[in-house]
C-alpha cells in the first residue's frame, strides 16, 4: 500500500481496515458482555468517531441507545481562557449508564473534560470507550475502560481522525513518514 499525502505530509499505513475492524468485534464482544441489561446511552463525541461509533454499533446485540455530542469551544472569561462546552445532550442522563465514544485519547484532556461535564448531570455510571489510545501520552486519572487498540505515541489520521480536516474518509489509519518537501523523517518534532 502506497503512502498517501495531505497538506504536503506523507502518511503510511499504520492499521489496516481489517485490524480495525478486528479490533472493534473483540470491543463489541465485551461491551455486549458488560452492559446486557442496563440499556447504555452512547454519546459518540464528533467529528472524529463518527466511523468508529458506526462499526462499534453494527455489532452490539444489546438494547442500546446512541447520541452525537460535540466539544464547543467559546471564549471564556476565566484565567484559562478557552472552555470547551459539551453541546448536543438531549437525553436525560441522571441515572442511567454512559458510555463515552472517542476516536483516540492522547493526554486525557478531553476526555477528563466531557468526563467532567457528564457527571454533573448525575449518571449513574460513565465508562469510556475509545478506538485508539496513547497510553504512553496519557496524563489523567480517568478511567478509560474499553480501548480497542493501544498506539504509541505518533501522530494517526484516518477512520475519522484528521490532519487539518483531511484524512478522515480512510479505511485505514494512517501514520506521519515524511514531509514531502524535504524527506527528512519529522515524526520526533510532532
Ligand atoms: P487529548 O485531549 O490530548 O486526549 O487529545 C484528544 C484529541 O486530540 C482527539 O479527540 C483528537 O481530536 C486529537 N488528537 C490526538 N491525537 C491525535 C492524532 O494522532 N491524530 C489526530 N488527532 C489527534
Ligand atoms: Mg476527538
Amino acid at each position: 500500500m502506497g503512502n498517501i499525502v495531505i497538506h504536503n505530509h506523507s502518511f503510511k499505513v499504520k492499521i489496516s481496515t481489517a485490524e480495525i475492524q478486528e479490533a472493534v468485534t473483540e470491543l463489541a464482544k465485551t461491551i455486549n458482555r458488560d452492559m446486557k441489561d442496563k440499556n447504555p446511552l452512547f454519546l459518540a463525541v464528533l467529528n472524529g468517531s463518527f466511523m468508529f461509533a458506526a462499526d462499534l454499533m453494527k455489532q452490539l446485540t444489546i438494547d442500546c441507545e446512541i447520541s452525537f455530542v460535540k466539544l464547543a469551544s467559546y471564549e471564556g472569561t476565566t484565567s484559562t481562557g478557552k472552555i470547551k462546552q459539551l453541546i448536543g445532550i438531549d437525553e436525560k442522563i441522571k441515572d442511567r449508564t454512559v458510555i463515552v465514544i472517542e476516536d483516540i485519547v492522547d493526554t486525557g484532556n478531553t476526555i477528563e473534560n466531557v468526563w467532567d461535564q457528564l457527571k454533573k448531570l448525575e449518571p449513574a455510571e460513565i465508562k469510556v470507550a475509545t478506538l485508539l489510545f496513547k497510553s504512553d501520552a496519557f496524563l489523567k486519572t480517568v478511567p478509560i475502560e474499553y480501548a480497542a487498540i493501544i498506539v504509541p505515541n505518533d501522530f494517526l489520521i484516518g477512520y475519522g481522525l484528521d490532519y487539518k480536516g483531511l484524512g478522515r474518509n480512510l479505511n485505514d489509519i494512517y501514520v506521519l513518514d515524511y514531509v514531502e518537501d524535504d524527506k527528512r523523517n519529522i515524526k520526533s518534532k510532532l
